[in-house]
C-alpha cells in the first residue's frame, strides 16, 4: 500500500531543500526533521502487546511493541534519514545496506550489508530519501529478504510514480511511505522537480 505523508510542516521543508541554494548543512538538518516528522505515520501499524507496568503507588498495565525494530539506510543519502528515526525511536537496531550501480551493466549491486541478528523476528524499516526508478530499493528489500526479513516498510522523503510503480510490482507486501510524490524521471533517472542528487547534497560531494 502507498501512503502519501502529508503535512505543512513537511512540505514547507521540502521546499526549503529543494532550493539549490539551501547548504549542506541545512540540508542536513532538514532531511533530519523531515524523517522525524515522519515518524508517527510510518510507525502507526507496528503491533504493541500489553505488559505490567510499575508506577511509584500501584501495578497497572502498559503496552510494548511486540517485535524489535531495525533501521535500514540505504548508503549513501538513507543515513540523511537514519538520525530523524533515531531521535525518536532511540531502541532501534540499525542494518546497514550500501548499492551501487555496475558501471557496465547498470544493474544495482550490494556493496555492503551488515545487519543485527534475527531480522526474522524484527520490524525492518528501510530509508532511501530517494525512490527515483526503485531500482536500489527493490534490490535492497529483496537482500533483506533473502536474509530472511519477513516484515519490511519503505519509506522515502520524495517519490517518482516510475519508481513507486516499480516497487509495488516486485515487492507488493511492502508498505510504501513517501512525503512527495513528484511528476515523473528525466532521462538520467533523476526525479522532476525533484531536489537533484540527495547523497551528493547531505555530504557536499559532487
Ligand atoms: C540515489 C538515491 C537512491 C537512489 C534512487 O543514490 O539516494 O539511493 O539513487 O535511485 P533509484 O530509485 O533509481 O535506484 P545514489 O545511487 O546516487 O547513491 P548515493 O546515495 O551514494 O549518492
Amino acid at each position: 500500500m502507498l501512503h502519501s505523508i502529508e503535512h505543512p510542516l513537511i512540505s514547507s521543508e521540502l521546499t526549503r531543500l529543494r532550493n539549490p541554494d539551501t547548504s549542506s548543512r541545512d540540508f542536513r538538518a532538514g532531511v533530519r526533521r523531515i524523517a522525524a516528522l515522519m515518524v508517527p505515520q510510518v510507525t502507526a501499524s507496528l503491533q504493541t502487546c500489553v505488559t505490567e507496568c510499575n508506577t511509584p503507588l500501584e501495578i497497572t498495565s502498559g503496552e510494548k511493541l511486540v517485535r524489535p525494530v531495525i533501521l535500514v539506510p540505504i548508503l549513501r543519502a538513507g543515513l540523511g534519514f537514519l538520525d530523524g528515526f533515531l531521535d525518536l525511536m532511540p531502541d532501534s537496531g540499525i542494518a546497514h545496506i550500501g548499492i551501487a550501480r555496475n558501471e557496465e551493466t547498470l544493474a544495482p549491486e550490494t556493496y555492503v550489508l551488515k545487519h543485527p541478528e534475527k531480522i526474522d523476528e524484527a520490524e525492518l524499516i528501510v530509508l532511501d530519501p530517494m525512490l527515483a526508478t526503485g531500482g536500489s530499493a527493490i534490490h535492497a528489500i529483496s537482500r533483506l529478504l533473502e536474509g530472511g526479513a519477513k516484515r519490511i516498510r519503505f519509506v522515502c522523503m520524495l517519490a517518482a510514480p516510475e519508481g513507486i510503480a516499480a516497487l509495488r510490482t516486485a515487492h507488493p507486501e511492502v508498505d510504501i511511505y513517501a512525503a512527495a510524490i513528484d511528476r515523473c524521471l528525466d532521462a538520467k533517472g533523476f526525479i522532476l522537480p525533484g531536489l537533484g542528487d540527495a547523497g551528493d547534497r547531505l555530504f557536499g560531494t559532487i
